[in-house]
């Protein structure tokens, strides 16, 4: 059986982790809002036709804030659309997305169902053909107080409180051909520079993210990201990135993907360094990563304007669930500079959660480690030292056979380790952790099957959950894990 070789020690630490690297996406695009959240008909529905049983499942995944309203439909919308009596809305084209958008949800009702649901928006304004002034507009709908037109009209519309949203992005995917009124980086950085000055005059409690690159193989990244920053480096706080990923066809390159996230998050915190020492700053950027997931992008098929139509419904496998856990171990790797996350998307459209329009909820396979990551990646990222053998893949080169991070929660005094095993067969785990004192194992939770692609469905949800195996035992402050073959783990464990 291959070994590997662990260390963790108390005062090895990486980061305190930001709980908002658990946040999540939805976006008007498919059936995430309309049929997904929204659905007035539903026999869960609320008072304001939000669906109650898609909400404690979101509950569950302890998301603390969602991006709103896209994605690539931000860059044609307008917000004003989405607000008012219903019935006077615009039923409007949304070329994004090829859909027709009936504007039923729009701010203020995302606001009360964020309210509902425990969670904090993050508001994307509309760069694409939107305008600087209605960026600053809409901050101040949003958030200014009263005594003036639009803080009125929100008042007028049943929110005397202002939001109070928190978290502003500065568009969305500007460097890309596909987005509506796509700019080059330049016109882009003086746009978003003249947006960012005015949102912060509305409101100067705001925080800023720039669009960084939509993805690695853009030919503008990484010089799009270098330039953007060159222009908005004292007005932001954050710098986003995006990054999907997809089976080919060739298992080991999907399950490696992890290895390809590390590459681009040191390549865009290179370059944020890059600017800052040009700058002669003493502000170090963060990154948000306000994309993330596992993509089947050529399964896309548009319709000719349907009203919340099924797009983007990927189902996921077994194997998606593994790579995905990779995905989120190289997120908290990064904590010290990843401060924000979103997992795109919530529901329906690339989702973790499935609905049937007047049905039942589905949890995919993803659900499981992005809930398992949420609920217990909490406290301080360690360094885990770790010695894998290592296997080869096409796009990534020579990587390790695990991929791992762990981490180390003061409140309740314990340590979580995350654990995807890549190997085709069972590994031995030989943990050494140090200073910790007393420890016990809790548990020993594994998501694995026979067969990679199976996937949870309505008819059978249950076919990839997370099992509990039998705990290992501690012996003079070492512990071996045997982590079984192409398997996503997490082992918690309490120090006494
Ligand atoms: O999440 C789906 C889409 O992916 C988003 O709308 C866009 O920003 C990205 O290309």
């Amino acid at each position: 059986m291959k070994k590997v070789k662990y260390f963790l020690d108390k005062n090895y630490k990486i980061a305190e982790v930001d709980s908002r690297i658990f946040a999540s996406f939805i976006e008007h695009l498919g059936r995430a809002v309309y049929t997904g959240i929204y659905e007035p008909d539903h026999k869960t529905a609320d008072e304001q036709g939000f669906r109650k049983d898609v909400m404690e499942v979101i509950k569950e995944l302890d998301v603390p804030m969602v991006r709103y309203p896209g994605g690539n439909f931000v860059s044609g919308y307008n917000w004003r659309d989405g607000i008012g009596p219903k019935e006077e809305r615009p039923r409007r084209l949304d070329y994004a997305w090829r859909s027709t958008e009936t504007n039923q949800v729009g701010i203020d009702e995302f606001a009360d169902w964020a309210v509902k649901s425990n969670i904090d928006p993050m508001v994307a304004v509309n760069l694409g053909t939107g305008t600087v002034q209605e960026a600053g507009y809409f901050v101040e709908y949003c958030n200014h107080s009263g005594g003036t037109d639009l803080s009125e009209l929100r008042i007028k519309n049943g929110h005397e409180k202002p939001h109070d949203f928190k978290l502003w992005c500065l568009g969305n995917e500007m460097d890309g051909p596909w987005q509506i009124g796509h700019l080059d980086a330049d016109d882009y950085g003086k746009k978003a520079l003249e947006a960012a000055k005015i949102m912060k005059w509305v409101d100067p409690s705001i925080e800023l993210v720039a669009c960084g690159s939509s993805n690695a193989e853009i030919a503008t990244f990484p010089s799009w990201d270098r330039k953007v920053l060159e222009y908005l480096y004292n007005e932001i706080d954050y710098i986003s990135c995006h990054r999907y990923y997809e089976n080919f066809g060739d298992e080991n390159d999907f399950l490696g993907s992890f290895a390809d996230m590390e590459k681009f998050i040191n390549t865009i915190v290179s370059t944020a360094d890059y600017v800052k020492a040009e700058k002669r700053s003493n502000k170090t950027m963060n990154l948000c990563f306000d994309e993330w997931n596992v993509w089947y992008q050529k399964q896309i098929k548009l319709t000719d304007w349907e009203e919340a139509p099924a797009i983007l419904e990927n189902q996921y496998s077994l194997l998606d669930a593994l790579v995905f856990g990779g995905l989120m171990c190289s997120l908290l790797k990064h904590a010290d500079r990843v401060k924000i996350a979103c997992l795109a998307q919530l529901v329906n459209a690339l989702a973790p959660i499935l609905t049937e329009k007047g049905g039942a909820v589905l949890k995919q396979t993803t659900f499981y480690p992005f809930k398992q990551v949420s609920n217990y990646g909490r406290g301080e990222v360690l360094n885990a030292i770790i010695e894998a053998p290592t296997f080869n893949t096409k796009l990534h080169g020579n990587i390790p056979i695990i991929q791992s991070t762990a981490t180390y929660n003061k409140e309740d005094n314990t340590i979580t380790i995350f654990a995807l095993n890549c190997d085709r067969e069972d590994v031995e785990v030989q943990a050494e952790l140090r200073s910790f004192g007393d420890l016990e194992v809790i548990e020993h939770v594994v998501l694995n099957g026979d067969d990679l692609y199976t996937k949870n469905t309505f008819e059978n949800p249950n076919a990839i959950v997370p099992k509990n195996v039998e705990v290992p035992v501690f012996k003079d402050e070492k512990l071996n894990i045997i982590l079984p073959k192409l398997s996503w783990n997490m082992i918690r464990v309490e120090c006494k």
